[in-house]
């Protein structure tokens, strides 16, 4: 009689998503709620979450560490992208969600399950992420939402489980909603949802606070290949490695956190405070040798595609034909992105100081030099400007005699 006899509930070990455990069988009448957590390198104990999940009534209670892939398929990718959502936000949290609901599927597939779950609410971007995704891996599964249904606020939601001996949060409740990966942190709600408070200092906690960064500027260089970024300061990372000495470092020095207003996918604008160091260090920085290794017409529609891959990985489009056809505009590009970036930290703040390439600099000293080595024919520019400026004396000429 129930909506599902077997469900792969997507777990964070936190009240909502632990309520969806006995709501999903209480109320909807599911037999085996399996539940699957994902290690994206936030740097919780995956032990005590695996064990609540028991307490809280699942049938099985699985961990699975997907760090890798996600710093490789979705944060690299996006780098590449210089994927920045209203030309700010890198996206730490929307990135993760399809991985999340590919392996989601896969888990559904492995224990023969009829559906999987989420506990995400009906407000926010994380829900059209997650069911467009899994739409689009495996239709014939059903996606239940309890928090999107069940219509209770957080205290009876809270209620509910204890009634159901799932203990209320624990220590002084946080105000605060915070979204946590190994790419940064998203932080809402409490104070912040009045536009006018500043964060207060509490809500970060992988960025030094100003007081707190070093007097001293520090000078960072960043190798990049085919566009990803594969060295920092002489010494080979992988792309893992790369996204955590990306994070200190830059973190170290204060520097990437954003305060914004944000569109989100349902219509509504939310107040968003993110601390994503790493991340913005490397696309400040890949964004720069592009400027050096890409043609400018090539730079220009990249910038304008860029926005777009933004939009639709933000807007949980990641499985679709745009971000298919997208991937393989930007990843042919990125053949010429080799090359290296040498950035100043200093107080808040990461400023470009010199960029490199010997393989695929564009830059030609002697056609930019205005010593002795220039070699650009300055005389030819005169026929160019001849006809180049030739429809502005055009139409300037009509407007001198039509009036
Ligand atoms: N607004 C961001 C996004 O849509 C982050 C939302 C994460 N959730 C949270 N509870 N802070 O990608």
């Amino acid at each position: 009689m129930g909506r599902a006899n077997k469900v792969v509930l997507a777990y964070s070990g936190g009240v909502d998503t632990s309520v969806c455990i006995p709501y999903l069988k209480q109320e909807w009448g599911v037999e085996d709620v399996i539940t699957f957590a994902a290690d994206l390198g936030q740097g919780d104990e995956l032990e005590p979450i695996r064990q609540k999940a028991l307490d809280a009534g699942a049938s099985q209670s699985l961990v699975g560490d997907l760090i890798q892939p996600f710093i490789e398929d979705f944060a690299f990718p996006a780098i590449r992208a210089n994927a920045l959502y209203e030309g700010r936000y890198p996206l730490s949290t929307a990135l993760a969600r399809p991985l999340i609901a590919r392996r989601l599927v896969e888990v559904a597939r492995e224990v023969g399950a009829d559906a999987v779950a989420h506990g995400c609410t009906g407000k926010g971007n994380d829900q059209v992420r997650f069911d467009v995704a899994i739409a689009a891996l495996a239709p014939d599964l059903k996606v239940l939402t309890p928090a999107r249904e069940w219509g209770m606020s957080r205290e009876e939601t809270i209620a509910y489980g204890e009634r159901c001996g799932i203990p209320a949060p624990v220590s002084k409740k946080s105000p605060y909603s915070i979204d946590l990966n190994l790419l940064g942190r998203s932080i809402e709600a409490g104070p912040l949802e009045d536009p006018m408070v500043a964060p207060p200092e509490e809500v970060f906690a992988i960025t030094s606070p100003m007081s707190e960064t070093p007097d001293a500027a520090e000078d960072v260089e960043i190798v990049f290949d085919a566009g990803n970024p594969v060295a920092i300061n002489g010494q080979n990372l992988d792309p893992v490695a790369m996204i955590r000495e990306a994070n200190r470092l830059a973190g170290s020095h204060g520097i990437g956190r954003l305060d914004m207003i944000e569109n989100r996918v349902v219509g509504i604008k939310s107040r968003e405070i993110y601390e994503t160091p790493g991340l913005l260090l490397l696309i400040q920085a890949h964004q720069e040798l592009e400027s050096l290794t890409l043609a400018a017409d090539v730079l220009r529609s990249k910038r304008q595609l860029e926005m777009q891959w933004a939009d639709l990985v933000y807007q949980g489009l990641w499985f679709g034909p745009l971000k298919d056809a997208l991937d393989g505009f930007m990843d042919r590009t990125q053949q010429h992105v080799n090359g290296v970036v040498r950035l100043r930290l200093h107080k808040g703040n990461a400023t470009v100081i010199g960029r490199g390439s010997i393989r695929s600099s564009l830059y030609v000293p002697e056609m930019a030099s205005y010593g002795s080595e220039d070699t650009f024919d300055h005389r030819a520019a005169e026929g160019f400007i001849y006809i180049w400026g030739l429809p502005t004396r055009l139409w300037a000429a009509s407007q001198r005699t039509s009036s």
